[in-house]
């Protein structure tokens, strides 16, 4: 399938932003919404709201059939063995708390290590920090290679007899480095530990099938999926959603609550605590429909054509230093020009209506151990076109003349 006039699925694409044409090279921040997801939110909340998992009144339980039909579509689009393995989240990061404080509340201790990359998102390494204080916990960095991957090798060599947890991201959102997940996973259950992977990046961008991949925690980002803000998931294999205590504590996620005990409601339940976000739910089944009806092959040949077409086109412009270079590349692309702030780069392009992001992402250690405190980053969604990355292109040489570098 040609992935052409995508744009045109996209509401906000017809609108101007600084009087020109929006060209969103930011996907990898949050993408934008396509009408589907936009009309299914408004229908939701206009025709059928209600809250789910409490009433029984008709619009009540027409909402819960419909949230739980969105989880049975996510467990088939992540091939996940059960639906109790879908737990849904405020965001990716929640979904990393959640398994963070729940597995370091049961199963770790004094001297116990947390093994993370070097390419992690604050997401993936600050919920761990926690346990550094709250139980002594430790934790390792695998290392960098001079391309910006991590190994196979730079994983084992940090993996001794105390790493109770290894956490990685799939994709990292500043070089675009694809980890090799499953790889990971395998050496990581030969020595009986877990992998949680941040799939923030891998999830827009990947075909992903949680049994072959068989890591144990799976965190989405729902808003980076073409779907809604507010809203994450936490796939989990069944067994150590059994085996871990609740997250959260509230209504929803309780069996029986007595003076003297409390017993916690069955899977999925009970690690939703709270009113959920209902409409946020059941509009996501729509962003799955959307991915779907393109194909997500098609997906990632489109952008993976994209990706090698700007960095060619980036390339030539000598100025231009872009961060990393790994072996296998995802939608995003950080760069650095010589003499400018990347907040100077991202403030001159939005003039053009190029909106790109700035700063570190999120992502310190990285940028720390590169010897950079920011880089400016263009990163694809599947409605990204040539002609996008050729006018960032022509934007960035605007912006060096602007700085009299051209
Ligand atoms: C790699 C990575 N991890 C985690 C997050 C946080 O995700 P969320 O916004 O869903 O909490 C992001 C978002 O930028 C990300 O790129």
């Amino acid at each position: 399938m040609n992935l052409v006039n995508i744009k045109n699925q996209f509401p906000i694409f017809s609108k101007k932003i600084n009087n020109k044409d929006l060209i969103y090279l930011d996907s990898s921040n949050s993408s934008q919404k396509p009408k589907l997801v936009i009309d299914r939110l408004n229908s939701f909340y206009s025709n059928e709201f209600s809250n789910v998992g409490r009433s029984v009144h008709a619009l009540a339980v027409a909402a819960t059939n419909n949230y739980e039909n969105t989880r049975v579509s996510v467990q088939k689009y992540l091939n996940a063995k059960y639906k109790e393995e879908i737990v849904f989240t405020k965001g990716a990061t929640e979904a990393i708390n959640l398994v963070a404080s729940t597995y370091g509340q049961k199963y770790l201790k004094e001297g116990d290590e947390v093994l993370i990359t070097e390419l992690e998102h604050h997401s993936n390494y600050v919920p761990w920090h926690y346990l550094r204080n709250l139980k002594k916990v430790k934790i390792q960095f695998a290392e960098i290679d001079e391309n910006g991957d991590i190994s196979l090798e730079s994983i084992k060599k940090k993996i001794n007899s105390n790493t109770k947890i290894i956490c990685i991201t799939h994709i990292s959102n500043v070089t675009g480095a694809v980890l090799p997940v499953k790889e990971i996973t395998e050496l990581a259950h030969s020595k009986k530990i877990p992998v949680l992977v941040d799939g923030c990046q891998g999830a827009p961008h990947l075909k992903l099938d949680m049994q072959d991949l068989d890591c144990d925690f799976y965190a989405i980002s729902c808003h980076k999926m073409y779907g809604p803000t507010g809203l994450g998931i936490l796939y989990a294999k069944k067994k150590w959603l059994e085996e871990l205590p609740p997250y959260q504590g509230g209504g929803g996620m309780i069996k029986e609550v007595k003076k003297h005990n409390i017993t916690f409601a069955e899977l999925p339940n009970k690690y939703e605590a709270g009113t959920m976000q209902t409409a946020e739910v059941v509009a996501f089944d729509q962003s799955i429909k959307f991915i779907q009806s393109l194909g997500i092959e098609n997906i990632m040949k489109h952008e993976n054509e994209l990706m090698n077409y700007a960095l060619d086109v980036l390339k030539k412009n000598n100025s231009v230093k872009i961060i990393g270079n790994p072996k296998k590349k995802g939608a995003a692309i950080s760069f650095t020009i010589e003499g400018i702030h990347p907040h100077d780069i991202a403030t001159i392009l939005d003039e053009d209506g190029v909106a790109i992001r700035a700063g570190h992402h999120c992502c310190q250690i990285l940028h720390e151990k590169l010897g950079i405190h920011a880089t400016a980053r263009a990163s694809l969604g599947v409605y990204n076109t040539k002609d996008d990355i050729d006018q960032l292109n022509s934007s960035i040489n605007k912006c060096q003349k602007i700085f009299d570098l051209k």
